[in-house]
């Protein structure tokens, strides 16, 4: 039998995984408030080193936290957190699976703020345009204070044994309000010109550098092509960078210290492009938004727009705006392929992906190295060992309904579909299923 690329082992400089699918970043609140992990992130994440995946992208992992998004996230803020990671590490490994951690920070983009900082921190003094979350302008001095956070995540990363790093530089978080030209509003030296808003990013990557050397696996995601204006009844601002400017950036990302660059789209999250889905689920969005709403200035009025007659508008708009639903898997293989052209670094693309002959086509055309998957793994956690029995896609496939996205800030994350499920008792078995062991088995 002829071997099959999905299982040919990918070599980083620092790295090797045993095959081509890595678990996309995506976790849910199941840590403690203060930023401690516990248990059920572990079990979260042995599901899918169970399932067959290379390896495991983290969740956003707050370097500080005035950048996390949500409490109940875990935290890589302080020494204190390292055995906990180091535990996630060990019950991954225990799979012959990798785990590299992503290293995070939300700037004006937090969800839910929490009670320590009300405000977060930006390129900008400018309220993000969707929800209202205000943000105060960071000056030098805290722009150092943040490169630093990441260094030192990046080391306690090291010291808790973990496969490497990545840094979240998509999606709308802080490194992408530097980068971004429809975003960054900066009249000094980190704004203005695309080598200005990539100073930011381009300085985290060296001091990371200094801090674990050459030797430790580092990849950037990056937001290839921003959309910014996608949503055009919302009036968001110009497009924003294109695939040009993040193949200039990818280059300079290399230069500094960078292994591997992992492809997604999209300057906000969550974007129509990114997780694109086949509809929005404004039913399931309106019954938990409203844990967001003292968070920004416009979260309210979304709150009553999604549960008014404007809901429809609202679905419509994204829906418009996300595109052909027929053509999610793999979305962003144009923009993979454009970047892998410029960069001698491997290639990982997320967006849409579940079918192991369009993965082994998007590897051998040349549009990638390998694929991340989020949302399929959700719905069909050991899916990468049903492509080792052979099975081209899962019984019950993902439909990219998007409901586990809508629920993720109120409820455990998991599948919410119902249609994928025997009955709605069998889906909360599987939701609820994240707690088991439970802490004190
Ligand atoms: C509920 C949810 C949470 C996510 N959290 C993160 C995150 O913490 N960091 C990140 O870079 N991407 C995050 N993503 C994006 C995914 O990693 C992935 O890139 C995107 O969903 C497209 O892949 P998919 O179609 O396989 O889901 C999240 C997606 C979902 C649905
Ligand atoms: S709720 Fe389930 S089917 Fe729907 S997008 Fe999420 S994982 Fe896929």
């Amino acid at each position: 039998m002829p071997s099959d690329v999905i299982f040919e082992p990918l070599k980083f400089r620092n790295l090797t995984i045993k095959n081509r699918v890595f678990r996309s970043n995506i976790s849910g609140r199941f840590d403690n408030y203060d930023g401690s992990g516990n248990q059920a992130r572990i079990n979260w994440e042995v599901k899918f080193a169970r399932g067959g995946v290379g390896a495991i992208v983290s969740s956003f992992v707050p370097v500080h936290l005035r950048g996390r998004i949500v409490p109940n996230y875990a935290m890589i803020d302080h020494d204190s957190r390292i055995p906990f990671w180091r535990a996630v590490g060990r019950a991954v490994h225990d799979h012959d699976c990798k785990f590299i951690l992503q290293l995070s920070h939300a700037g004006r983009q937090r969800d839910i703020n929490g009670v320590e900082y009300p405000h977060g921190l930006s390129s900008t003094d400018t309220p993000d345009p969707i929800h209202g979350f205000t943000c105060e302008r960071m000056t030098a001095q805290q722009i150092q204070d943040v490169v630093q956070q990441f260094a030192e995540g990046a080391r306690r990363a090291r010291e808790a044994g973990l496969d490497g790093v990545e840094l979240h530089g998509a999606n709308g978080y802080l490194i992408t309000q530097f980068l971004s030209s429809a975003i960054n509003d900066r009249k000094d030296e980190y704004g203005g010109s695309l080598e200005n808003r990539a100073r930011f990013v381009v300085e985290v990557v060296k001091a990371i550098r200094r801090r674990v050397g050459r030797d430790f696996h580092l990849q950037m995601k990056i937001s290839a092509t921003e959309y910014n204006d996608a949503l055009t009844p919302f009036n968001l601002g110009p497009s924003g960078n294109t695939v040009q400017d993040s193949i200039q950036v990818c280059c300079w990302l290399v230069d500094a210290g960078v292994d591997a660059i992992h492809v997604s789209s999209g300057s906000f999250f969550p974007h129509p492009r990114n997780p694109a889905g086949s509809d929005l689920p404004v039913e399931d969005l309106s019954k938990s938004y409203d844990t967001m709403i003292s968070s920004g200035e416009r979260t309210f009025l979304n709150f009553l727009r999604f549960r008014g007659i404007s809901s429809d508008l609202v679905r419509r708009a994204w829906n418009q705006a996300a595109g052909d639903p027929d053509k999610i898997e793999g979305l962003n293989r144009p923009d993979a392929r454009a970047i892998k052209a410029a960069v001698d670094v491997p290639v990982i693309c997320t967006g849409g992906f579940q079918t192991a002959s369009v993965i082994r086509e998007a590897i051998t055309s040349g549009d990638c190295d390998a694929v991340s998957i989020a949302r399929s793994l959700v719905a069909n956690n050991d899916l990468v060992k049903l492509f080792a029995q052979g099975l081209d896609r899962a019984e019950k496939p993902c439909t990219y309904c998007n409901k586990c996205l809508v629920n993720v800030v109120e409820n455990p994350l998991g599948c919410y579909d119902e249609t994928r499920f025997a009955s709605r008792e069998d889906m909360i078995r599987q939701v609820m299923s994240v707690f088991d062991p439970p802490p004190f088995a």
